[in-house]
């Protein structure tokens, strides 16, 4: 076992670093308050590779491995979760999913653009009444020869009017369950899509969540990504990988929280000594450090995993069940920590405790982690 990263990978942790310290952190704050999308700052991290970095060079991409961007995630989450969001759609189910399972054509249609930060993806999955039970698809894609004919809505979806390029998830054959269900390429600006309202949220508030419909849209046949009936298995396939990225976000939100509150304890003074010299505050520091880290090998196993080419499902769930937990416990932490300064939004801390109660929703909650976990561990 080699506990160590590449020079590589620490080359990227360390612009990843640089990049949220000096772009994401200024105004972050106001963002969150006024539910800014961080437009510029993601077509920067397109232009600097972020926003598609496991994608093959030959199509615009970094081609990196995974390890290299759960550490890149990990860095952007403990500043801007919103933006980090975005990055992990992107690479993890628009990205992956479409360089994975598309067609030639798809891919070189797609991918340069969604790899440059010229566009960017959303994946649309989850509906009013099919969230956690995702066969439950009420939007169909009727099959009518060249082309489908798009009906429903899709809720809660990221990069909701940002994105120009939407994986959209809906039911063919009824009958045939979830074997009747496609993956289609949407894009914006086709006839009878339209982008609904924006989500006003408790946490990443300067992400771009919102509400799309779709009435009569006709989506080429070549837009749909994989055989017929293939959609189910493409969204759990890309799922799996996409829990590694929300597994590193949410260790990356540990992680900031943490160490603002680590900063702050050396600083702040009561009863004549620095906070992090009282045993209650001491405690809560070894208990925060030891989750982030334990979350962090799971994250990082999970990634590894998938650069070996073996199973990761199981692995994946695990880290974004863990992870995610520690996010909460720790961001809470962190705002105890900082006692009254915390609960206010200049000093971060309060953000991030907000925006760490997604981690356990999305791309899954945590008991549809513990589902596919439990079902793994049971199978054999
Ligand atoms: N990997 C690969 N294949 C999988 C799989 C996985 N993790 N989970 C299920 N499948 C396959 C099964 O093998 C099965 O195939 P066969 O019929 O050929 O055997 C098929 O999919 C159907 O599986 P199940 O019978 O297990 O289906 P189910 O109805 O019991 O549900 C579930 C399975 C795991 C609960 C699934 O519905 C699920 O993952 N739900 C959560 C959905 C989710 O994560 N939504 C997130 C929305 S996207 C998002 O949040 C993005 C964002 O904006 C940040």
């Amino acid at each position: 076992m080699n506990f160590k990263l590449t020079e590589e990978q620490q080359a990227v942790k360390d612009a990843a670093r640089d990049f949220a310290q000096s772009e994401l952190l200024e105004g972050v704050i106001e963002r969150d308050t006024e539910q800014r999308f961080p437009a510029q700052q993601v077509r920067q991290m397109g232009e600097l590779g972020f926003m598609s970095m496991m994608v093959d060079p030959m199509y615009g991409g970094g081609g990196m491995d995974t390890i290299s961007y759960v550490l890149a995630m990990e860095e952007i989450s403990k500043i801007d979760a919103s933006a980090s969001v975005s990055m992990s759609v992107n690479n993890s189910l628009v990205c992956w999913g479409l360089e994975k399972y598309g067609t030639e054509e798809q891919k070189k249609k797609y991918l340069p653009r969604l790899c440059s930060g010229e566009a960017i993806g959303a994946f649309c999955l989850s509906e009013p009444e099919a969230g956690s039970d995702a066969t439950s698809q009420v939007t169909e894609a009727i099959d009518q020869g060249d082309h489908y004919l798009l009906n429903g809505t899709k809720n809660w979806i990221t990069n909701g009017n940002s994105a120009s390029v939407y994986l959209v998830i809906a039911q063919t054959d009824r009958e045939k369950g979830h074997k009747g269900i496609n993956c289609l390429i949407v894009e914006k600006g086709m006839e009878g899509f339209v982008v609904g309202k924006k989500e006003d949220k408790l946490g990443i508030r300067g992400s771009d969540t919102h509400m799309l419909s779709f009435t009569d849209v006709k989506v080429p046949k070549e837009n749909r990504v994989g055989e017929d009936g293939f959609g189910f298995k493409f969204a759990m396939g890309t799922l799996n990988g996409g829990r590694i990225g929300i597994a590193a976000q949410a260790l990356g939100i540990a992680a900031g929280a943490y160490e603002l509150a680590l900063k702050y304890s050396k600083e702040r003074k009561t009863f004549g000594k620095p906070i992090s010299e009282h045993q209650a505050i001491a405690f809560k520091l070894a208990d925060m450090a030891t989750k982030i880290e334990a979350a962090r090998h799971l994250v990082y196993k999970a990634a590894w995993l998938k650069d070996q080419g073996e199973d990761y499902s199981e692995a994946s769930a695990m880290a974004k069940l863990y992870a995610s937990e520690v996010a909460m416990d720790v961001t809470v932490e962190a705002v105890q920590v900082h006692g009254g300064y915390g609960y206010v939004k200049e000093y971060h801390v309060e953000r991030l405790m907000r925006d760490a109660k997604i981690t356990q929703i999305y791309e899954g909650t945590s008991e549809i982690q513990k589902i596919v976990i439990s079902r793994s561990i049971l199978k054999d």
